[in-house]
């Protein structure tokens, strides 16, 4: 768990970067909204997603991969995110600077096609969105409820943590948690995270059966996973792994942590070994 905190935290500094980028693409964006069409073409989606905070990026990455056919960036507006993918926003965290765009993101997006839309990011980490479940299950009723009907509502994603209080523990404490309280939880899916040494591959196998028993057999997201190691092992576990999840009953999405420089991108223009594995296996 020590190195999976230190991925964390570094991806916390690039997420300060993204509010920006994002503020600043919402007025542009309201634009493209108004001169939309009222059909929509209809995307087959993949279980083969992209994860990104650079909305380049994740369109170059999306060029040179067939199979991925959605996305999302722990925000809840795409930036300019290519139409082949169908975004799915993210509310991080019960916070202001997340909670005061919500419900406005999400009306853009479900017009522009969105279906699916993630809770709270990892509130069972204590430099994530770090929430007990109690307060979680009243922030996604509050948040959340109200899209039930209109798109999928994923739980809040939990890390594959084996504490007792984090990981699949805090999901089914927040199940608990929703059934107590007037309303309950709008929950259509489950959405987990995954990191391990490539040695332990197989505990993300048992780490998605586990969540979808603690979810009754709702579809589940993967919406960050990796193997630690050097990029040998990266390597094997993109040839070994992804087709083993295209094949898992009831696994609904994936995402690799993540569409960035020095991980699936070697450069701007380029994907790296594991990325081109990634984006053709
Ligand atoms: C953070 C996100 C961030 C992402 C990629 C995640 O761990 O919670 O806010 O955008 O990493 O940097």
């Amino acid at each position: 768990m020590y190195t999976y905190k230190v991925v964390a935290l570094a991806a916390m500094a690039a997420f300060a970067e993204q509010a920006v980028a994002f503020n600043s693409h919402r007025h542009l964006h309201e634009h493209a909204k108004k001169a939309e069409p009222t059909t929509r073409e209809v995307k087959s989606l993949t279980k083969r997603g992209v994860a990104y905070n650079d909305a380049g990026l994740a369109n170059t990455f999306g060029a040179a991969c067939e199979k991925c056919s959605w996305a999302y960036n722990w925000a809840s507006l795409p930036g300019n995110l290519d139409q082949k993918f169908e975004y799915m926003p993210t509310l991080w965290g019960d916070i202001d600077i997340h909670t005061s765009h919500w419900d406005s993101d999400v009306e853009q997006c479900l017009a522009s096609g969105t279906k699916v839309l993630f809770s709270f990011n990892e509130p069972d980490h204590a430099s994530q969105s770090n929430m007990s479940p109690e307060q979680a299950a009243a922030a996604h009723n509050r948040w959340m409820n109200k899209y039930a009907g209109r798109a999928q509502v994923c739980a809040p994603s939990v890390t594959n943590s084996g504490n007792p209080g984090e990981g699949l523990d805090w999901l089914r404490n927040f199940h608990n948690a929703c059934n107590n309280i007037e309303g309950g939880c709008a929950i259509d899916c489950c959405n987990i995270h995954w990191y391990s040494e490539a040695a332990y591959s197989d505990t993300l196998f048992t780490h998605i059966d586990g969540a979808k028993e603690i979810c009754g057999g709702k579809p589940i997201y993967l919406t960050e996973f990796a193997p630690l190691g050097s990029d040998d092992d990266k390597n094997g576990f993109m040839s070994n792994i992804i087709s083993r999840l295209d094949g898992v009953d009831g696994l609904a999405g994936y995402s690799y942590f993540m569409v960035a420089e020095g991980n699936l991108m070697s450069s701007a223009n380029d994907l790296s070994s594991y990325g081109q594995l990634y984006a053709t296996v």
